[in-house]
Order: structure tokens, then C-alpha cells, then sequence
């Protein structure tokens, strides 16, 4: 029985190791590690993968587009401008939509978009993080 088993277990292997040969290092990782990719995709810090995320959010669950586009203000100031103005006071996105910063864009204009961070305060680091990604990806 455990000869059996393990001589299957060495088929496997082998098996294994002649598809990746054919299929080259890429499907080899992918095949060998399967369930670590996979749960790593929503942490991700992959710079692309980030971005996806964070487009995904924006336009999803934080409805945040609804307001801000990329280089036109609508109710709320371009993507564009809130990262220049973030960028030249070195501070961050995630802070602010944390509730934890205070509104240097548009501060006379800041209760409508205080009314976002009953969404955002719901948000991980992570999700917010991503968000930040996008927006800075213009
Ligand atoms: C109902 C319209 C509306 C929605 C939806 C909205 N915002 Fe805003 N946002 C505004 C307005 C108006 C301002 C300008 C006031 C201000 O600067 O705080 C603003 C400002 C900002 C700022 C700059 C804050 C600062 O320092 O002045 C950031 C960053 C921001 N929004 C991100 C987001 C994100 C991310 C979302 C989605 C989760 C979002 N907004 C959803 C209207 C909105």
C-alpha cells in the first residue's frame, strides 16, 4: 500500500517536473505555488496590481469617481490636483481618508467629502493604500 502510494507520489513528480520543462519558469511557478499566489493577490504590493485594486475601489464601493475625475473638477477637485497639492505638502491620502489628516485642497468644501469617510473609515490600510496608488497613477 505505502509502496503504491509512493511510487504514485514519485509518478506525480515526475510528471510535474517534465510539464514545467515544457511549459518554461512561469507556469513552473505558478503550478508549484498555486494557493500562495492566490491568497497574496488582494495584499498584493505589486505596483500594478495595486493600481487595479485601487481603480476597482474608487469606482466601486468608494463611489469616489462620482465626484472626482481625473484632470476635470466636477463637485470635487481633479485626481490631478489633490496629487499635486498632496505631493507638495508631503502628505498622505491614506491619513486623510483615515480621518486622521485635515483638508488641505479644498477645506471650504471639505464637509462634502467628510461625508465619504463613512466609507473610507471601513476601508483597511491596504484598500487604502491601493486607492492612493491609483489616484498618484494620473
Ligand atoms: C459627493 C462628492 C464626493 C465623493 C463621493 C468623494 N469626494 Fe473626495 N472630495 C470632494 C470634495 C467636494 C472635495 C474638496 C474638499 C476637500 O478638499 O476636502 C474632496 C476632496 C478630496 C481629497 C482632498 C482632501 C484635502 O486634503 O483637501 C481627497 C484625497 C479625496 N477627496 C478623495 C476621495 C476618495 C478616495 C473618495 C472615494 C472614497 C472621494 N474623495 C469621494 C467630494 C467628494
Amino acid at each position: 500500500m505505502i509502496t503504491t502510494m509512493k511510487s504514485a507520489l514519485l509518478l506525480l513528480g515526475v510528471l510535474a517536473l517534465t510539464a514545467c520543462k515544457k511549459e518554461g519558469s512561469a507556469t513552473e511557478k505558478d503550478a508549484l505555488y498555486p494557493t500562495a499566489v492566490g491568497a497574496n493577490a488582494a495584499e498584493s504590493t505589486d505596483p500594478v496590481k495595486m493600481i487595479a485594486q485601487g481603480k476597482a475601489l474608487f469606482e466601486g464601493k468608494g463611489t469616489c469617481n462620482s465626484c472626482h475625475l481625473a484632470d476635470k473638477k466636477v463637485i470635487g477637485p481633479s485626481i490631478k490636483e489633490i496629487t499635486k497639492i498632496y505631493d507638495e505638502h508631503q502628505a498622505s491620502i491614506v491619513t486623510f481618508l483615515q480621518g486622521e489628516g485635515e483638508a488641505i485642497v479644498d477645506p471650504s468644501q471639505f464637509p462634502i467629502m467628510q461625508a465619504n469617510f463613512s466609507i473610507t473609515k471601513k476601508m483597511s490600510e491596504h484598500e487604502l493604500r491601493a486607492i492612493e496608488a491609483y489616484m498618484r497613477s494620473f
